[in-house]
C-alpha cells in the first residue's frame, strides 16, 4: 500500500494531521529536521492512534536524505507542512527564511519530480491575502502584499508551485489557505509548543493562564471593528487537519490546481477570545491594551464554500470547543512536550 509523506509532521498542525490520517486507513512517513518540535509529539501519535510512525529526521532540502526516503517508500502524494512560520523571526532573518522554505522546496520537488511523485498539498496562509480586498474572503480575492518575508514565502512557493503544475499537467498541487490554526486534539496528548514567548494570540493566552506570563498585550483597540480588537477567523486544528484528509481524497481524481480556504468563515475579536477562553478554562485572564503590532490588520476571515462544495469539508468545532482543547493540552503540559 503506498504511503502518504508528511513534511514537518511532528509539528502542530502535522502531528494532528498525522492522527486524522492515520485514523482514516492511511500510512504516514514522516520527514522533519525537527528545528522547531520534538520527537515527543510522534511518540503521542502513537499513542493515541495505537500504530506506528515511521519517522526520518532530516531536511527536506537534503536531497540524498529525500532520495532515500522515497526509494524507500512508496509515496503517493506529499502533505507539505515543513517551514519555518514565525513572522517577526521571518523580518530579523530573511535569508534563513527564504532558503529554509522557499530553496527547500524546490529541492523537495525536484527529488519528488525523479521519482515521479507529483501529488502535493501545500500548507498555505491567508497571509497571502495581504489586506484583503473583500471580507469575507474567496478564493478568488486577488494575493496582496504581504508585510513580512515569512508571508511572502507561502506567496512565493504558491506561484512557484502553481508554475510547476503548469508546466507538467502530471502534477497535482491543492494549495490550502489556512486561517487562524487554535485548539488541540482532545486527548490532550499533542499540541502546539512554541519557543519562547509566543507571537499567536491563543498561545500566548495560555502561557498566561499557567501562570508564565502576567497578562495578555492587546494589540489595539482602535480597529474598525465592533469592539475595536482585531478579527480573525480561527480554526480547530483538528478541523483542518480533517481538511487535509479531505483534500488527499480530491487529488486522487487528479484535479490539476486547486485553492481552498480553510477556514470557519466566522470571525472573533481578540477580547471575544479572551472571554471564550476565561468561560471554556474558568481561569481569568488579565489584559491590558497596547499599540497596535506593526503589519497586523484589522480583519480577516473566511468564505469557506468553496472547500464545503468541492471537498465535502466544513470546520465543526466551535470556538468554546476551540478554547477548552488548547486549555485541555497546555495544563496537562504545561512545559510542553519536555517532561
Ligand atoms: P510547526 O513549526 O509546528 O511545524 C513545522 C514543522 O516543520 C516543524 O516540526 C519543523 O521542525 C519542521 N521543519 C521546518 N523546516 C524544515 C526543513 N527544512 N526540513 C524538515 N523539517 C522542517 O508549524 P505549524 O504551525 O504546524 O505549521 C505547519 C505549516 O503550516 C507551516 O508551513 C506553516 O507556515 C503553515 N501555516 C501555519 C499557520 C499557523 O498559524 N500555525 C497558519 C498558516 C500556515
Ligand atoms: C491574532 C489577533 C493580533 C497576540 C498569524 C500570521 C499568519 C498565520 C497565523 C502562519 C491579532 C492579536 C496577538 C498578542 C494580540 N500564521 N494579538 N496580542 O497575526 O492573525 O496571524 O498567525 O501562517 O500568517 O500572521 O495571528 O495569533 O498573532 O493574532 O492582541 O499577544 O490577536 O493583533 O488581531 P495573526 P495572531
Amino acid at each position: 500500500m503506498s504511503s502518504i509523506l508528511v513534511t514537518g509532521g511532528a509539528g502542530f498542525i502535522g502531528s494532528h494531521t498525522c492522527v486524522e490520517l492515520i485514523e482514516s486507513g492511511y500510512e504516514v512517513v514522516v520527514v522533519d529536521n525537527l528545528s522547531n518540535s520534538s520527537e515527543e509529539s510522534l511518540k503521542r501519535v502513537e499513542k493515541i492512534t495505537g500504530k506506528p510512525v515511521k519517522f526520518y529526521q532530516a531536511d527536506i532540502a537534503d536531497e540524498a536524505a529525500m532520495n532515500q526516503i522515497l526509494e524507500e517508500n512508496d509515496i503517493f502524494a506529499v502533505i507539505h507542512f515543513a517551514g519555518l512560520k514565525a513572522v517577526g523571526e521571518s523580518v530579523q532573518k530573511p535569508l534563513e527564511y527564504y532558503t529554509n522554505n522557499i530553496a527547500g522546496t524546490l529541492s523537495m520537488c525536484k527529488v519528488l519530480r525523479a521519482h515521479h511523485v507529483k501529488n502535493i498539498i501545500f500548507s498555505s496562509s491567508a497571509t497571502v491575502y495581504g489586506d484583503p480586498a473583500e471580507i469575507p474572503i474567496t478564493e478568488k480575492c486577488p494575493k496582496g502584499q504581504c508585510t513580512n518575508p515569512y508571508g511572502w514565502t507561502k506567496s512565493m512557493l504558491e506561484q512557484i508551485l502553481t508554475d510547476i503544475q503548469f508546466a507538467d499537467p502530471e502534477w497535482n498541487v491543492i494549495l490550502l489557505r489556512y486561517f487562524n490554526p487554535i485548539g488541540a486534539h482532545k486527548s490532550g496528548l499533542i499540541g502546539e509548543e512554541p519557543n519562547g514567548i509566543p507571537n499567536n494570540l491563543m498561545p500566548y493566552i495560555t502561557k498566561v493562564a499557567v501562570g508564565k506570563l502576567p497578562q495578555v498585550n492587546v494589540f489595539g483597540n482602535d480597529y474598525p471593528t465592533p469592539d475595536g480588537t482585531g478579527v480573525r477567523d480561527y480554526i480547530h486544528v483538528v478541523d483542518l487537519a480533517q481538511g487535509h484528509v479531505k483534500a488527499l481524497e480530491k487529488i486522487k481524481e487528479n484535479p490539476g490546481l486547486k485553492i481552498y480556504n480553510l477556514g470557519t468563515g466566522k470571525g472573533y475579536s481578540v477580547l471575544e477570545i479572551i472571554e471564550n477562553f476565561k468561560e471554556a478554562s474558568g481561569v481569568d485572564i488579565p489584559y491590558v491594551i497596547t499599540e497596535r503590532r506593526a503589519g497586523d490588520i484589522a480583519e480577516c476571515y473566511a468564505d469557506a464554500s468553496l472547500a464545503k462544495e468541492e471537498l465535502g469539508w466544513t470546520a465543526r468545532f466551535g470556538i468554546r470547543e476551540m478554547c477548552a482543547d488548547s486549555w485541555n493540552w497546555q495544563k496537562n503540559n504545561p512545559n510542553g512536550y519536555s517532561k
